[in-house]
Order: structure tokens, then sequence, then C-alpha cells
């Protein structure tokens, strides 16, 4: 495999609030030679994200935001962003909206990864409102944030089968498989 040191790369941030997965693969995703992204900062809103645990290991930047004053709270992200010089916003299981205005400046930018085949089932509980509608598809999507939630335009799409006695649980690990896959491809797709 054939890895880079990341001159000339995107700097990107990846905010999480939870377990991070996604954040490994495209920390990984960012080593390879052929990878647009280098990852150069992790914003969690939660100080016991498991996630943390990946810019340990890959020493990364780690930044632990505080977001019961949103406001504030952006303004603290904001600095960091210039700080670290950061050009692409990827979220990844960060569970905070962000307000328009943080948005309109950084148009363009942020992308997001939904585990849904947007525009179906936007927002929480994605995997059990799929299976109580009895649909027989499921998936996930990465699409551009804007300021409307999980309605930005979407760049790349992944399906799965929803089986006989699938349970959210099941749904969302078969799921979130994909996404590892999902979130490099569409990254790759739109640089
Ligand atoms: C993923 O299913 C993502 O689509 C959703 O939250 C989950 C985060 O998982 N927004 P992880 O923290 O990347 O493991």
């Amino acid at each position: 495999m054939a890895l880079s040191i990341g001159y000339n790369k995107i700097k990107t941030a990846v905010f999480i609030s939870g377990t991070g997965s996604n954040l490994k693969s495209l920390i990984k995703f960012s080593k390879l030679k052929n990878s647009p992204i280098s990852i150069t900062l992790i914003i969690s809103d939660n100080s016991k994200a498991k996630g943390l645990n990946f810019g340990k290991i890959f020493k990364i930047r780690k930044k632990i935001i505080n977001f019961k004053n949103k406001n504030f709270a952006e303004k603290k992200v904001q600095i960091e962003l210039e700080r670290n010089q950061i050009n692409l916003i990827c979220l990844a299981g960060f569970m905070k909206i962000i307000s328009k205005n943080f948005i309109k400046n950084f148009k363009g930018k942020i992308l997001n990864i939904h585990p849904s085949l947007l525009p179906k089932y936007k927002g929480l509980n994605t995997h059990q409102r799929a299976i109580a509608n009895k649909e027989k598809f499921s998936g996930c999507t990465v699409h551009y944030v804007t300021s409307k939630l999980d309605s930005g335009k979407i760049i790349l799409q992944k399906k799965v089968r929803i089986i006989k006695n699938e349970t959210k649980t099941s749904l969302a690990k078969k799921i979130l498989k994909q996404e590892h896959k999902l979130y490099p491809e569409a990254i790759l797709k739109i640089f």
C-alpha cells in the first residue's frame, strides 16, 4: 500500500462525538498516496468520546469543545480551524447541529455522513424508522452540509438490503461497514 506524508494535501478536521469508527477509516484513507486529504485536527464535543483515542494513536491534534453555549463553542472551533489552516471539515458522528452562520463561513467545505438513503430518514433513529416502515433497503449517504438538516447536495450513497428479522443493531452494523468505504470514495469523487 502506497503511503504518503501529506504535503500539499487538503488540511482536514474531523468532528466526532462518539466511537469514531468513521474517523479511523478516514485517517487510514488519508495516509494513502492517492488520498487528497490529510487529517490534522479532531474536534469533539464530548470529552469521553472513544474516538479521541485515535488522535492519540495516530498523533493527531485533538480539541474538546463544550457545546453548552453554541455561539461560544463555534467561536472556539473557528479559532482552531484557522490556527490549523483547515480547509475541509468532515462530520463523522458529530451529534451537534452547527449554526447557519458557521456553515456560511465554511460554505461548500463541510461534509457529513448520514446512516440512511437521504432524502429518506433525516435526523435520528434512522434504522428503527426504516425497519418500522418495512423498507427493503437502507444505506448511507455522504453529502454537503447546508443550514437545512441532512439536506445538502448528495455526493455518494451506498445501499444495503434489509433482511427478514433485521434489528436496528444488525442494520446499524451493516451500514457502518459500508460507511467506512463510502466516506473515502465520496472524498475521492469531489477532489
Ligand atoms: C454513523 O452511523 C454515522 O453515520 C452517524 O453516526 C455514526 C457514527 O459512528 N452520523 P462512528 O462514531 O463513526 O463509529
